[in-house]
């Protein structure tokens, strides 16, 4: 029984912790775990694996389960592996430049400590509160500000890394710099989960900018917008964040956040961050004279944190506001070439319009990462919602972009990645998963198209 190996660890299976364990914010559905595990050292996660591997148990790791696309769901059953005991800033050195922490920490703690010291991490899927570091590691997460500092990849540098056989094993480095054998730091970043479990995390930190000046710039309609986020950048910016809402995001928000002009249709959020006030003033000011000149109305600098922060919460807000439109959502994440964005976004209203369906837009235009959501009423319209997002990912591929940014495939793109991806690529990838775990023991079911 697997149940006496994994004696001495925290084990549950209550009905209100399997529930909670099956369920993630992904709108893919319930899958319950036969029972939920919380080692609280590496030690501990070695005896699960190892348990899981003698008895052929499928086992998913776990944390906050704030995933957009279920790759924390235990479709399969088995062992749920919450991560959240392992939840410690082990080292934050200033000099260095680095910090080590364990996968459990919650995004929003780290940032705290790490700003205390006069530091800067900058990845943030827009869940800081609760999401935790090794859930960022496992998807990869980007968020607003990837435009000017990368995405979570960029910042990881070594490991401490339970395989999906049970060993512990230390890969990368501690340095900034460092280029000694493959990159298998960068292969386990974004691997959702199925190639291992991360106990130690070391990661690359930045002195913190100490001005941030954040605008909001309204237009009438949302193709203005996209045109004025390319200008920008071809006016020779970069911007921290460069955010749109369309107006459907912005009929979401209404009247629970920071208002918008009158004749709003769509807007930018539009951040930039410096060593001086004036500096970051002048740019400011340059960006918004752009947006102007394509049609943006009139700029709304937010003058202090207080006025950042409401604007920050408005857009946090736009994700769950756009459920409560509805009851029903599919949030995709999907990226294009950024000349592209104002194409792609008439072409996913369109898709909408011809099925009768609801299509959002809103995100991270400045990447020309985009989360165009689906909105529906009932269960009833499922087909034709899996009818747009099929449209969606195919024109989104022909435009020359990929089928996920920032949240990963999972389970809820998994049937899409043969669009964008060639059968001997994904081939590859299948063998290195099996050779890193021979009993498919790890994870099972995600990223890869079901084979049959
Ligand atoms: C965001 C998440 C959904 O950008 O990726 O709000
Ligand atoms: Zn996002």
């Amino acid at each position: 029984m697997i149940r006496d190996a994994l004696q001495g660890l925290e084990v549950r299976d209550d009905d209100a912790t399997l529930a909670t364990y099956g369920h993630d914010e992904s709108d893919q559905g319930d899958f319950k775990p036969a029972l939920v595990v919380f080692p609280k050292d590496a030690a501990e996660v070695q005896q699960v694996v190892r348990a899981c591997n003698t008895h052929r148990v499928p086992l998913t790791p776990v944390a906050a389960r704030t995933g957009k696309s279920g790759g924390s769901l235990p479709i399969h059953g088995g062992v749920s592996m919450s991560l959240e005991r392992l939840n410690r800033i082990i080292a934050i050195r200033p000099e260095d430049l680095t910090a080590t922490v364990q996968p459990g920490v919650v995004l929003g703690d780290f940032q705290r400590a790490v700003e205390a010291a006069g530091l800067f991490y900058p990845p943030d899927p827009n869940s800081a509160p609760s999401c935790t570091l090794g859930g960022n590691i496992a998807e990869n997460a980007g968020g607003p500000s990837a435009l000017k500092y990368g995405v979570t990849r960029d910042y990881v540098l070594g490991l401490e890394w339970v395989l999906p056989t049970g060993e512990l094993l230390r890969a990368g480095r501690q340095t900034i710099k460092g280029v000694a054998g493959y990159d298998l730091v960068g292969l386990f970043v974004g691997s959702e989960g199925t190639l291992g479990v991360a106990t130690e995390i070391t990661v690359k930190l930045l002195p913190k900018p100490n001005v941030v000046m954040t605008v909001l710039i309204a237009f009438t309609d949302v193709l203005a917008a996209a045109r004025a986020v390319n200008a920008v950048l071809l006016g020779g910016l970069l911007p921290r964040c460069l955010e749109l809402l369309d107006d459907v995001a912005l009929d979401a928000v209404k009247g629970k956040g920071v208002p918008f002009p009158a004749g709003a249709g769509a807007v930018i959020i539009a951040e930039v961050d410096g060593t001086t006030e004036e500096g970051v003033f002048a740019e400011l000011n340059l960006l918004a004279a752009i947006a102007t000149k394509h049609g943006g109305l009139e700029p709304q600098i937010a003058v202090d944190r207080d006025q950042r922060e409401r604007l920050w919460a408005t857009r946090r807000m736009v994700s769950p506001a756009l459920r409560e439109l509805q009851k029903y959502k599919f949030s995709e994440d999907i990226v294009v070439p950024r000349s592209r964005v104002p194409e792609a976004i008439e072409r996913f209203k369109a898709i909408g319009q011809e099925l009768g369906l609801t299509v959002a837009t809103y995100g991270h235009a400045g990447d020309g990462n985009l989360h165009t959501n689906v909105l529906y009423r009932s269960p009833a319209d499922r087909p034709r919602v899996e009818q747009a997002l099929e449209q969606l990912m195919k024109e989104t591929v022909r435009l020359g972009g990929t089928i996920s940014g920032e949240h990963g495939i999972g389970i809820a793109k998994k049937k899409y990645l043969s669009l964008e991806q060639s059968p001997q690529l994904i081939e590859l990838q299948r063998r290195i998963k099996v050779m890193f775990d021979p009993l498919v023991i790890l994870n099972p079911g995600k990223v890869f198209p079901d084979e049959h």
